[in-house]
């Protein structure tokens, strides 16, 4: 996976495609952070997740819900997948409330929304940034980012 560059995603299977493929690279405790505005594509990036990670479905946008977890298939990677939303969150204190640390022990977690917030969860995470442009296509970059001491 190249990072830092900006890969054009035609369409929502090029975009779920890339989940796929940051999903090899991805195992237990690693954060992934998604940002992006209203219909960017994060929730097709996050069914591509689950699918390279080999997890139980679906994938959908939680009307209520602010976190699910998809559990291992048989013949998956054997990892969950915590997917989290956390647009209509509080702030960190609510985002604390959901106990994602526990579940970051053992799970892979993925924050919609979770740039400003969900980097307190770990030191070093994976940042997603996903543009529409006006032609509809799809502009993501890939940032591998770490806390400094
Ligand atoms: N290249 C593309 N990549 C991703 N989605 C695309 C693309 N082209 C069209 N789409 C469509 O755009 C919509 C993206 O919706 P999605 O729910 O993934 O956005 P989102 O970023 O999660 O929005 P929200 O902030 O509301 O959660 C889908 O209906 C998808 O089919
Ligand atoms: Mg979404």
């Amino acid at each position: 996976m190249e990072l830092d560059v900006e890969l054009e995603l035609p369409d929502a299977a090029d975009t779920e495609a890339l989940g796929e493929r940051l999903a090899a690279g991805l195992g237990p405790g690693d954060l992934v952070v998604l940002s992006g505005p209203l219909g960017a594509g994060k929730t097709v990036l996050v069914r591509g997740l689950a699918r390279g990670l080999g997890v139980a479905g679906p994938v959908t946008s939680p009307t209520f819900v602010i976190a699910r977890e998809h559990r291992p298939l048989p013949g998956g990677a054997g990892v969950p997948l915590v997917h989290v939303d956390a647009y209509r969150l509080g702030g960190a204190a609510e985002l604390d409330d959901l106990d994602l640390d526990t579940d970051l022990a053992d799970a892979v977690v993925v924050v919609e929304w979770g740039e400003g917030v969900a980097e307190r969860l770990s030191a070093r995470h994976l940042l997603v940034r996903l543009t529409r442009r006006p032609d509809d296509v799809r502009v993501a970059s890939v940032h591998r980012v770490e806390e400094r001491p």
